[in-house]
């Protein structure tokens, strides 16, 4: 039975299109481990409140479900739903608020990036790590698959479960991330972390003329700013010298095995314009039969919207029950 087998969650948020790095780095594994794990995927709605017009969520949170659906996720097998029809997160993320202290919280990189900058940060940035940790805590998680950028937060979720724990008693789980090595941080174009806010992405679903034109951007000077710190941190790691041009290699090796990449690239040394091609029809052979699936799960928005409500059903259940042992804890009425 599912009871027997350990709990993932993970969650993305419904920003647009999602990229190479987001499915590389985290989506994948979703489908990857739908077996093995009692799985929980989360669209974060919550999360991304007001950073977008209230149509434009609504209507990214549907084509984030549609991706997830296109790449293979099983709604039969994984409790695949919508942050915001689980109110209790917002109710648990009030009562942590009760354990973590303002300095803590002003340690998160986000908010310190933010800062930096010269902004002015608004309470849910501030708060992100607290409302984090109760999409990860809720549902009791064992595992949290993400990218390297979300490492920071998965710790302060464990932090939050044990402060809680201490103060009121054995409650939550210490979750553990689950980060891959080799996709941990995909880089995009430039060379820098593939991320929508640098605009060097690869869109999982793009069709063959963005195909093109991305790989037509991927920087491919040598010894400039180009190689960036993240390429120059996965040369130190090879012994022998590494296939040029750099950044080209390290976004290649993500659609083809490396020893054969190796050869390719000694043998096409300096010949950027055929390397390219070849990069542009390993991407169009990988992406393209996503994209067709993607356009036909997208013609029955209402199967989609069905199954996001299916699914907030299943996890507010398990939200309430969770609930119930916390409010007693804390010393609130049960309903
Ligand atoms: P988000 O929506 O920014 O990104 C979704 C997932 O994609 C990963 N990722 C990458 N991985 C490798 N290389 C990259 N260049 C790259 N860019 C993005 C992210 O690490 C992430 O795993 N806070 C989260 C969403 C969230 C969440 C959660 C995650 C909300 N609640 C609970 C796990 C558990 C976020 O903003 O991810």
């Amino acid at each position: 039975m599912s009871d027997e087998k350990k709990i993932l969650l993970s969650g993305v948020k419904p920003t647009g299109r999602p990229h190479i790095g987001n499915y590389l780095g985290a989506m994948k594994q979703f489908v990857d481990l739908q077996d093995k794990y009692a799985s929980h995927i989360m669209i974060a709605d919550f999360h991304d409140l007001g950073s977008q017009t209230p149509d434009d969520l609504r209507s990214n949170t549907l084509e984030i479900a549609i991706d997830h659906l296109a790449i293979g996720l099983d709604p039969e097998k994984v409790v695949f739903f919508r942050q915001s029809d689980v109110p209790e997160h917002t109710e648990l993320a009030w009562i942590f608020n009760g354990v973590v202290t303002v300095p803590y919280l002003q340690r998160a990189h986000a908010y310190k990036d933010a800062v930096a900058k010269g902004k002015e940060p608004i309470m849910t940035l501030f708060a992100y790590p607290v409302l984090m940790a109760t999409d990860i805590l809720m549902y009791d998680a064992d595992v949290v698959p993400v990218g390297q950028d979300q490492k920071q937060h998965v710790e302060y979720a464990r932090d939050i479960a044990q402060k809680f724990n201490n103060t009121y008693g054995d409650t939550f789980k210490l979750p553990e991330p689950l980060i891959l090595e080799s996709v941990a941080t995909v880089p995009g174009t430039d060379g820098q972390k593939m991320s929508k806010s640098y605009n060097n992405t690869i869109p999982l679903f793009a069709n063959d003329e963005e195909i093109e034109k991305a790989v037509m951007s991927i920087v491919t000077d040598s010894g400039t700013e180009a190689e960036s710190s993240l390429a120059m941190k996965y040369v130190e790691r090879q012994s022998q010298e590494f296939p040029r041009p750099v950044n080209l290699f390290l976004i290649h090796r993500l659609f083809r095995g490396e020893n054969e990449l190796v050869s390719l690239y000694k043998e096409n040394r300096k010949n950027y314009k055929k390397l390219k091609e070849m990069l542009t029809g390993d991407m169009k052979a990988f992406i393209t039969p996503f994209r067709e699936r993607r356009e036909a799960i997208a013609k029955d928005t209402s199967a989609v919207l069905h199954i996001l409500k299916n699914g907030g059903e299943r996890a507010r259940e398990k939200a309430q029950l969770k609930m119930r042992d916390v409010r007693t804890k804390v010393g609130l009425p049960l309903h």
